[in-house]
């Protein structure tokens, strides 16, 4: 019982102040939010765990590189070091900037995707799929069985059910596939991890019928320090090694640069050898999102952004990170609250549907612990189940979800022990009060990427 915290491997040296709202200011501002936690404002938030994208606190010498940041419009020095930073580290002939992850896609969907085809993926993040069906392509998710079981603990319940993926491009037609994505690690799965050997035979699957294999990286070095400990062929490599292995095995990858490579912007387009598409992404690039040699970026983004992924695969920041994670799991087995288990790398995803049995998927049981959430410490959360997932495309109706979490993603090098305290604290405490807590209906939403934006009510 208990799991030890692992001490922070860094020294503070500057701070941003804090406050806590009232129970009644929480109140109103819940109200005035439509019960969407995207429409609180930061400085409403205690303790912020909406998201670990761009909320990350960089170090003394991304600082230091932002000081450095070249800014030249064409062939700017902090451009071709983040180059060679990606070229070092991923093994791949191309790399390209751009300000962010959907950017990313947004680029290289339409590219590969349009009317009649189809995107599969051990699992698409929401943008993902988003940009899927911008295309006007639909999206498959084919994640492996176990993930939808939160109390099952197995070592990659992130990976790609490869079996289902093969019958799924015998029965659409390779033809029809414009790309098969792997999300490492699977974030809607709840940040867990993928095997390297589930990325190679799913690589060996896309070539057999020539299928273009992209990686989706945001999370790429929590998902190889995984790969460390759970996987015995890999046990004796470096993270850099079990990084630059898994990449081998794929055509291109979008990265949204926000999360592992510790910055608060930037994105990354990485090509494996040289091909038109290279040519193809430029022309996009420069349509969408800029010149190639800064991609949406500042040259101090691009710095900062150069020096982050190589701290990013750091194993005694990596211990520590994912030992958060742990720590707080650690407190909730303690206290009997469920999770997707075994933790997974950037966050601790609550199993929603045990905490409120009484809610049914429409009504969003992710969204009201979200709402709890803050309602009892001032911590803003977000839904990852039926709530996000939406509608279906085709027929309006809303959306099943394997599993309703409520994510408590935590941003990297920002809180400490005592933070993950209050988080776990404010849990048990809903958890003893959980039989009266209504479900949520939608009064109003857009009709895409709908929980960004969507208005709430409480049912009665
Ligand atoms: N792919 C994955 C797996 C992601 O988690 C995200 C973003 C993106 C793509 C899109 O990247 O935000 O830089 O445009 N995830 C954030 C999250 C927003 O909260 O999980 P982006």
């Amino acid at each position: 019982m208990g799991v030890k915290y692992i001490p922070e491997p860094f020294r503070i040296k500057m701070v941003e102040t804090i406050k806590v709202l009232s129970r009644e200011e929480r109140e109103e501002a819940l109200k005035r939010a439509k019960y969407n936690m995207f429409y609180l404002a930061g400085e409403e938030c205690y303790i912020d765990l909406l998201t670990d994208s761009g909320t990350n606190a960089m170090s003394q010498e991304q600082w230091a590189g932002v000081m450095r940041g070249d800014e030249a419009y064409a062939g700017s020095s902090s451009y071709y070091k983040l180059v060679d930073a990606g070229k070092d580290i991923f093994g791949y002939e191309y790399i390209q900037p751009v300000h962010q992850g959907r950017a990313a896609e947004k680029v290289l969907f339409p590219i590969l995707l349009g009317e009649g085809k189809y995107s599969i993926s051990n699992m698409h993040f929401d943008t993902t799929r988003a940009h899927v069906e911008l295309s006007g392509a639909r999206a498959i998710d084919c994640t492996v069985e176990e993930a939808s079981d939160p109390s099952l603990r197995v070592p990659f319940k992130g990976n790609m059910d490869t079996e289902k993926l093969e019958k799924l491009i015998l029965q659409y037609g390779p033809e029809n596939i414009g790309v098969v994505v792997m999300t490492i690690t699977n974030n809607s799965a709840g940040g867990q991890p993928v095997s390297l050997a589930n990325v190679r035979e799913t690589a060996a699957i896309c070539k057999k019928y020539g299928i273009l294999f992209n990686i989706d990286a945001a999370r790429y070095a929590e998902n190889a320090f995984f790969v460390k400990q759970r996987e015995e062929e890999c046990k004796n490599m470096s993270i850099k090694e079990i990084i630059k292995t898994m990449f081998s095995y794929a055509d291109t990858f979008t990265m949204s640069a926000k999360k592992d490579t510790i910055v608060n912007m930037g994105g990354l387009l990485g090509v494996k050898e040289d091909t038109e598409l290279f040519q193809k992404i430029k022309g996009r690039t420069i349509s969408f999102e800029g010149f190639i040699s800064y991609g949406g970026l500042s040259g101090r983004d691009l710095e900062a952004l150069a020096i982050g992924l190589y701290e990013g695969l750091d194993e005694n920041y990596l211990r520590y990170r994912i030992g958060q994670m742990e720590y707080l799991a650690g407190r909730l087995d303690d206290a009997g609250i469920a999770y997707q288990a075994p933790v997974g790398g950037h966050g601790v995803f609550i199993d929603a549907k045990a905490m409120f049995p009484h809610i049914p998927y429409y009504e969003f049981p992710g969204q009201a612990l979200a709402i709890e959430l803050y309602r009892e410490a001032g911590i803003r959360t977000c839904d990852i189940g039926s709530y996000m997932l939406g509608n279906d495309p085709d027929t309006k109706k809303q959306l099943k979800a394997d599993f309703e979490f409520t994510r408590l993603a935590i941003p990297r090098r920002v809180y400490t022990q005592a933070h993950i305290d209050i988080m776990a604290d404010a849990l048990i405490a809903i958890k003893e009060r959980a039989a009266s807590v209504k479900g949520y209906k939608i009064t109003w939403e857009p009709p895409i990427l709908r929980h960004f934006q969507a208005y709430l009510e409480s049912i009665e």
